[in-house]
């Protein structure tokens, strides 16, 4: 298949177009190489280009003529976003329109989408499934859901299949160390953070240490980027069939804590990780966590790798030389 990756030289759209050109598709990148790097696709040359700008999306849709989008440009911050919501709305809302009506104009056929699990802001009950109620507590959030809604609407129009996937917290990196999140000062997951520190020897800043979990921090999920790229070209493939259009929780379902995977990578490193507690931030929930049945019956997706996987990739990978920062 012909499957156009935008944001395929960030964290995730790196390790979806791996995972692509492992199963033999033709793959293009789109990507303003904001926050990706085009080391990331060694195979590819991407197109530089801003999601914002719909000429230049429009004209790489018309010449790739793609079968299917996977659509991951974005900006990914809940707390920079409640600074800049004028910037997430443009990226985020603005880029996919722009995409969508590429997409429309040019007949793709199938086009995966994104989300987060920010879509659910502090969940009532935990693990969550995809009935639950969506109360975004960010600007980030809400374009996400605003997103969602809008591919919902052109697919009705248009025929189109099309899924959403709501990532939980994605970390790790490819088992060998060959490829994993670059960091800089974009960088706000936790499990880079947590390597930063500890190889640094710079306190990470826990926010949140009277939340009430078992440890006082906030309890997560985390899924490894492998896994996750899996479920995107699992699903391109699939959506052949309309059924399986729709919006997808995607997370392991097994809750960790900010100070288990503190501890986790002290073991994996043997190095300490030094922390101070900072106060909560607003919108943070204490617990999130996914149930993915839907995914798993639906496409078959089960995510194979555990935490200890997760943080052994990432220490190599950041160990390496070649992340940036940590
Ligand atoms: N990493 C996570 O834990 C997580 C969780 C939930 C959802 N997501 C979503 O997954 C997607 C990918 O996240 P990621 O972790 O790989 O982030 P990332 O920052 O590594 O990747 C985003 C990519 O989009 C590109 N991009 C940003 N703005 C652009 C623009 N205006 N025009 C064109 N390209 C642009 C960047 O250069 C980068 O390559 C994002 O949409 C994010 O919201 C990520």
């Amino acid at each position: 298949m012909r499957v156009l990756v935008t944001g395929g030289a960030g964290y995730v759209g790196s390790f979806v177009v791996r995972h692509l050109l492992e199963r033999n598709h033709d793959v293009r990148v789109l990507d303003d190489l904001s926050t990706g790097r085009a080391e990331a696709v060694p195979d590819i040359a991407p197109d530089i280009v801003n999601i914002r700008h719909a000429q230049d999306v429009a004209a790489v849709v018309r010449s790739f003529a793609p079968e299917a989008i996977i659509h991951l440009a974005g900006l990914k911050s809940s707390a920079e976003s409640v600074q800049r919501p004028d910037l997430y709305y443009d990226v985020n809302v603005t880029g996919t329109s722009a995409l969508l009506r590429a997409a429309k104009r040019h007949g793709v056929e199938r086009f995966v989408f994104s989300s987060s699990c920010a879509v659910y802001g502090s969940p009532q009950v935990c693990p969550v499934d995809e009935h639950a109620p969506t109360e975004p507590q960010s600007p980030y959030g809400e374009t996400k859901l605003a997103c969602e809604r809008m591919l919902q609407w052109h697919a009705r129009v248009t025929g189109m299949r099309w899924a959403a996937l709501r990532y939980f917290n994605v970390a790790g990196a490819a088992a060998d160390g060959s490829l994993g999140e670059f960091t800089g000062p974009h960088t706000v997951q936790l499990v880079p953070l947590a390597i930063k520190a500890a190889r640094s020897g710079v306190p990470l800043k826990i926010y949140g240490g009277d939340y009430p979990t078992f440890d006082g921090t906030a309890v997560r999920d985390y899924l490894h980027v492998v896994d996750l790229a899996e479920a995107h070209v699992r699903l391109i493939e699939g959506l052949e069939t309309p059924e399986l259009s729709g919006v997808y929780n995607l997370g392991t379902g097994r809750p960790a804590s900010v100070l288990e995977i503190v501890k986790m990578i002290e073991q994996v490193s043997g190095c300490p990780v030094p922390y101070h507690l900072a106060p909560r931030r607003n919108g943070d929930p204490a617990f999130s966590w996914a149930d993915s049945e839907h995914a798993r019956r639906t496409f078959d997706w089960v995510p194979q790798r555990k935490l200890d996987e997760i943080v052994r990739s990432a220490w190599l990978w950041h160990s390496s030389g070649r992340s940036g920062e940590a």
